[in-house]
């Protein structure tokens, strides 16, 4: 398994990216900071070092006065498959989790600058719970956004089970966090997961426009709106520890570890 990201890992890159993991680019754009989840061979599932990398750019961010927001990008096609099943077998055996996953949780939870999403393609698992925590969230037409929890053994997590119901009603909330009913982009829209909709060729430009606008408001009348329209912080961070709870027990239950064997074994 990759070694958690710090900040020690972080490197400039010749074109003066910064990158804190293989699988994660951190760049600026003026005032927006782009996280870009970069793992395309696994869909951009999401390994400790990944889920560490994006902390400590959240955590970056929250300092840095020169950074207004903050954007997720993924890949063409994938988004985010959601937290790597090795990752999750791993704990289903060892019992061991590492405390990346609750640490990028309570750093988007406490983020201090608005975060946005670009989406393309596939949207699982925190792929798609992500997008409660996001201030916006554009989506092109293609995009599928897909929580399996319960059939893979698991429960909803991000404090989705406190947010989902909010944003969406109780009835498609458990659809979507209970029963894994996936929501096309047209369908995310319409249940408030995803704002606006974009073709792919104008996806990261239409993102990037938004954080900019953002970027350019004054930064704490923006962050005190922000405050405002949220969902009490601590109030969400109670139900991401609830969740984790429950989580971290249905990982070692037997009904998990069968799908995640059932995953990591099938032939294509
Ligand atoms: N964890 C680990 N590996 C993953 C993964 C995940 N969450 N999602 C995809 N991959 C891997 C696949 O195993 C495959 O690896 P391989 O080429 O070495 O065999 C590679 O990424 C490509 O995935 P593939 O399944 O071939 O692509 P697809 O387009 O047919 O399907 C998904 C894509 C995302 C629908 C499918 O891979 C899937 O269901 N993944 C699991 C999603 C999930 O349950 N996430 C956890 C939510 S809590």
């Amino acid at each position: 398994m990759d070694p958690p990201a710090s900040l020690e890992h972080a490197r400039l890159l010749p074109n003066g990216e910064k990158t804190m993991s293989d699988h994660i680019q951190i760049q600026r754009h003026g005032a927006v900071q782009v996280i870009r989840m970069n793992r395309p061979e696994k869909k951009n599932a999401l390994t400790r070092a990944m889920y560490a990398a994006m902390s400590t750019a959240i955590l970056d961010s929250d300092d840095d006065a020169e950074i207004r927001a903050n954007v997720f990008f993924g890949v063409p096609g994938a988004f985010s498959s959601g937290n790597d099943l090795q990752d999750f077998m791993a704990f289903a055996t060892t019992g061991h989790m590492g405390s990346e996953v609750f640490d990028f949780l309570v750093a988007i939870v406490n983020a201090k600058k608005p975060m946005l999403a670009g989406v393309d393609g596939l949207a699982i698992g925190v792929g798609a719970t992500l997008h409660f925590h996001c201030d916006l969230t554009f989506a092109t037409p293609q995009s599928f956004f897909k929580t399996p929890f319960v059939d893979l053994g698991l429960v909803p997590e991000a404090a989705s089970s406190l947010l989902g119901p909010a944003v969406m009603g109780h009835q498609r909330a458990f659809a979507f966090l209970a029963m894994g009913d996936g929501l096309h982009a047209t369908e995310a829209r319409e249940a408030g997961l995803v704002y606006g909709l974009v073709e792919a060729a104008e996806l990261e430009a239409t993102v990037l426009k938004a954080a900019t606008e953002i970027a350019s408001k004054p930064p704490q009348a923006m962050q005190i709106a922000r405050d405002l329209l949220r969902m009490p912080r601590q109030d969400t961070i109670d139900r991401i520890k609830l969740e984790a709870r429950h989580f971290a027990e249905r990982l070692q239950s037997e009904e998990a570890r069968s799908a995640f064997m059932a995953f990591l074994s099938r032939k294509k």
